[in-house]
């Protein structure tokens, strides 16, 4: 089978960061896969071609390929366009007519980096922990919300709001993902002041039971969880939990790994005619203008995601698990970007250095 991926660069570091994970692709293109590689603009740089962060066509587009895959979006010189034609909403276009309610965020830490955590060593090195978090539903989008006038003063109103259905589709994703892990899922939701919170554990619950029952499924209120995240976040697998809470929860686990040029993400909607997930993935970080066109970017959230792609898109579990390895035995052998060293400084590989160094691991593995 073909895998078709429609590649985003998009703006700043995003296109920097996309040609060595170029070279990533060209590697294991005709090694037993092939892919079907098209590109085109997303954010300021689509503003700059069409006069709009998302031209229809490469909507299109990004709907009938297996995988979309961006780099960033964004940058100073589109500060003061109006909010309609902001580069992010670009991205959020895609997010939400590709319909990508489950929002994956690994926390992994490469046992070279486990120093530069702000924990202590032990408690995270080998981490690897997956959050879901639900991204089209919620409190960020709930009915009624506004500022309205009540009396003599404002109130700023927003709706946590949840159906039956939003919950059981995200909850199956975390499901499935922790069949293929470490099997094991961590519902977190408010359910001892929130109504959406009862729901959600009593949905999560059902389809635990009846659908999942070889899963071990665990409830725990958000707070508690966000302590138990910094305390021992070995303990987790996968975490399932809302918009909100997710927000929150996956930034604090982000920075139990490190740097944020290290952390890749993917967002899934529902299968295909094909039985693939609608998929977009893309690193975490931004367009960080401050770095760009100074070869400093790290490539690794970003080859990272492509590691993502090929497991959740393509069927390519090994492949991936071969990449993430290239990625560790580089870190393992000292190279590091300009974000990976601390304050002692050292000598920082350049973008292209380290995705040649990656390539050639590949080579080696
Ligand atoms: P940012 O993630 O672009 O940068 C934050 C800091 O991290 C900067 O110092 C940057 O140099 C550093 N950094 C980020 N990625 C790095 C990498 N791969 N290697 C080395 N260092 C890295 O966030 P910031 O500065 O808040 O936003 C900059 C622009 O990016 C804005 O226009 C913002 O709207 C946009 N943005 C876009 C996102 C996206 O495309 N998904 C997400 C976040 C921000
Ligand atoms: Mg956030």
């Amino acid at each position: 089978t073909t895998n078709s991926l429609l590649i985003l660069p998009g703006d700043g570091i995003g296109p920097e960061v996309m040609t060595e994970v170029r070279k990533v692709i060209g590697w294991f293109d005709g090694r037993g896969m092939s892919f079907d590689v098209s590109e085109d603009l997303v954010g300021g740089c689509a503003y700059d071609a069409h006069g709009t962060p998302l031209h229809d066509d490469t909507m299109a587009k990004a709907q009938e390929v297996d995988a979309v895959l961006l780099g960033a979006v964004g940058g100073p010189k589109y500060d003061s366009l109006d909010f309609s034609l902001k580069p992010e909403r670009g991205l959020l276009r895609l997010r939400k007519e590709m319909d990508l309610f489950a929002n994956l965020r690994p926390a992994q830490c490469f046992d070279a980096l486990a120093d530069f955590s702000s924990l202590k060593k032990d408690v995270v090195a080998g981490l690897d922990i997956m959050i879901v978090r639900e991204l089209t539903s919620g409190i960020y989008f709930g009915e009624p919300r506004g500022i309205v006038t009540e009396g003599n003063e404002r109130v700023g109103i927003n709706t946590q709001r949840y159906t039956e259905s939003e919950i059981a589709r995200v909850a199956r994703s975390a499901f499935e993902l922790a069949r293929r892990r470490g099997n094991k899922v961590c519902s977190m939701e408010k359910a001892n002041v929130m109504e959406s919170g009862v729901l959600w554990r009593e949905v999560v619950t059902k389809i635990g039971a009846e659908e999942y029952p070889d899963v071990a499924l665990s409830h725990m209120y958000a707070d508690a969880g966000a302590m138990q995240l910094c305390r021992w976040p070995k303990q987790f697998d996968v975490i399932v939990t809302d918009n909100l809470f997710g927000d929150l929860l996956s930034d604090a686990a982000a920075m139990l790994t490190g740097s944020l040029g290290m952390l890749p993400s993917a967002s899934l909607g529902l299968p295909m005619a094909n039985g693939r997930p609608k998929a977009l993935y893309e690193p975490v970080h931004g367009s960080a203008p401050d770095i760009t066109g100074q070869g400093k970017a790290n490539p690794i959230a970003c080859i990272l995601s492509f590691a993502m792609a090929l497991r959740y898109s393509f069927d390519a579990g090994d492949e991936a698990t071969r990449l993430e390895k290239a990625v560790e035995k580089v870190l393992a052998d000292g190279l590091r970007t300009a974000d990976l060293l601390g304050p002692e400084g050292g000598s920082p590989v350049s973008t292209g250095e380290m995705g040649d160094a990656i390539v050639a691991a590949l080579d080696a593995a």
